[in-house]
């Protein structure tokens, strides 16, 4: 397995199919997927791109942090899933971020996913909430030290 940055544009077929099944294909491009301080990341196995997360330079109103970044579109393929792909995008993430002197990470889980994002030190905040089309959600952040 190898971790490497991508493209927004590569991100694109996974997310598709993992997070918008069924939508138009506008919905899994993001805003500021191709800002300069946004990066992507892509795990391969056997050469193919199996799972994916972005980070976005990007507050939450909510949280305190001066600088604070905010992971979207995290996916693993259903075949590849549960073997530690969107731990080891996390892990390389974490330095890149405190590297840009941010301090926390934040983004909205998917209440199905609230499992996985504690399980890497995630914590909720607030209530669960609805975001349309997509289904109920929770506020989560991770300090980055
Ligand atoms: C959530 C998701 C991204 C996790 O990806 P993954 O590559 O399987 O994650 P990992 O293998 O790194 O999992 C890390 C740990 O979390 C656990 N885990 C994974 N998904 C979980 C879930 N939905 N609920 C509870 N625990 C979960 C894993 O078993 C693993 O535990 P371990 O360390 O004890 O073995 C993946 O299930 C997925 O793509 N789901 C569909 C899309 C989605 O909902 N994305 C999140 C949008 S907010």
């Amino acid at each position: 397995m190898k971790v490497l940055r991508i493209s927004a544009q590569d991100t694109y077929e996974i997310r598709q199919q993992m997070l918008r099944q069924g939508r138009p294909i506008e919905e899994v491009h993001f805003p500021k997927d191709d800002d300069d301080q946004t990066f992507h990341l892509g795990a391969f196995i056997e050469g193919k791109l199996v799972s994916v997360a972005s980070f976005y330079f990007e507050n939450h109103p909510d949280l305190p942090d001066e600088y604070q970044y905010r992971l979207r579109g995290m996916a693993t393929l259903a075949d590849h899933q549960h073997i530690g792909l969107s731990s080891a995008l996390l892990r390389m993430a974490f330095p890149i971020i405190k590297q840009n002197l941010c301090s926390l990470l934040w983004c909205n889980a998917r209440t199905s996913a609230m499992g996985f994002y504690q399980k890497v030190g995630f914590e909720k905040v607030g209530e669960e909430f609805e975001i349309p089309t997509i289904g109920p959600h929770v506020l989560m952040f991770k300090k980055i030290i």
